[in-house]
């Protein structure tokens, strides 16, 4: 047997799914985020959320002027979808360099308020977006309290992206941060018109990790943490050579105190380490070799965009991450703060 490589060299890879917030907070997160990653796709979801081409624009321009000096970085925008987001709003977007719109069912996650209430009121913007190329990116989960929460991704699939795949079937979508073997096997059977991102926290952690020695709000995010088995059939599908699946980290900056809180935010930070993080998932996997593909190759591959052209190098040697980061006025907790990652970025 060879002996376990010490050092991984890939194309700079992106990140398809990524909360980087706004004002201070970038100094924070953007520099972390563009010591990886050659681009990554900019969540929307402020407060109030970003709808239009302008408001778009405004904002790749405050993240670009938080990229550290000498550092390439592009931030890719998206519009946040609502029950009236104008069709024509999207052929201006398109022109802006938007790549793709979001869909929140109203009331799934952080700051989804202003999400969609009912799917059929997007059909005429799903259509402009269809028609223009532009990417359909969903929270895949019902919001009905009715459903256990736990089984609210794979109820998902079928009351709601079914049928809109059925109705639109040549959208572009990307079912975000996926987080079941349902979701996974759907994906998988699926046709290039569907893909899915899968964040380092799902194809680390299974449920267990948010009640070990008492409830950890650090881990808490949604879609919420599953099972064992969702947690492995998350890794099968992330080394499987399915070209479809890719790396997106779900990023989710909170300040401490509102997570350390009787009702916490959703919401796990990992991009100071992000790519370590699936490195040593890839490695316990045995498959480090397939790390390129998923984090450099198929995110592209998808979006249709070219790959980054320059490298990273990683290396076995444990490091720590500080217990937190100055967040504005606040504090930002990230995840394995003062826990050993067996993978370090050194180039
Ligand atoms: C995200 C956030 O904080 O913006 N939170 C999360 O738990 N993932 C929103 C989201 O991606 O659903
Ligand atoms: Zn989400
Ligand atoms: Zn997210």
């Amino acid at each position: 047997m060879n002996a376990p490589a010490q050092t991984i060299t890939i194309t700079r890879p992106d990140d398809w799914h990524l909360h980087v917030r706004d004002g201070e907070a970038l100094r924070t997160v953007v520099p972390h985020t563009a010591a990886q990653f050659g681009r990554a796709i900019i969540m929307p979801n402020l407060k109030p959320p970003v709808t239009t081409a302008a408001q778009a624009q405004a904002y790749a321009g405050r993240i670009r002027a938080a990229v550290p000096a000498g550092v390439a970085f592009e931030p890719l925008m998206t519009l946040y979808l609502t029950d009236n987001l104008p069709a024509d709003e999207i052929a201006r977007a398109k022109d802006a360099g938007v790549v793709a719109a979001k869909l929140y069912p109203a009331g799934a996650t952080t700051n989804s308020d202003a999400g969609v209430t009912d799917i059929r009121k997007t059909y005429r913007t799903l259509e402009a977006m269809q028609k223009a190329g532009m990417l359909l990116l969903v929270h895949g989960e019902v919001t009905s309290p009715d459903i256990d929460l736990f089984d609210r991704e794979a109820v998902f699939i079928e009351q709601q992206l079914k049928p809109l795949r059925r109705d639109f079937p040549e959208l572009k979508i990307v079912m975000e941060h996926i987080t079941t073997k349902e979701a996974a096997q759907y994906v998988a059977e699926s046709d290039q018109y569907l893909g899915a991102t899968l964040t380092a926290h799902h194809l680390l952690y299974n449920r267990n990790a948010i009640f070990t020695g008492g409830i950890r709000p650090h881990y808490y995010c949604l879609p919420v943490l599953k099972r064992e088995i969702h947690r492995q059939a998350l890794v099968a599908a992330a080394i499987g050579g399915n070209a479809r699946f890719f790396l997106g980290t779900d990023s989710a900056p909170h300040p401490a105190h509102l997570k350390e809180h009787a009702t916490g935010c959703a919401g796990c930070y990992t991009a100071h380490a992000a790519i370590e993080m699936y490195a040593e998932v890839f490695d316990a996997a045995g498959a480090l070799d397939k790390l390129e593909a998923f984090a450099s190759f198929n995110g592209p591959a998808f979006y249709g965009l070219p790959r980054n052209t320059g490298t990273i190098t990683l290396k076995r040697e444990s490091w720590t991450p500080p217990e937190s980061f100055a967040f504005g006025e606040a504090e930002l907790k990230p995840l394995r703060s003062g826990e050993a990652l067996p993978w370090k970025l050194i180039a």
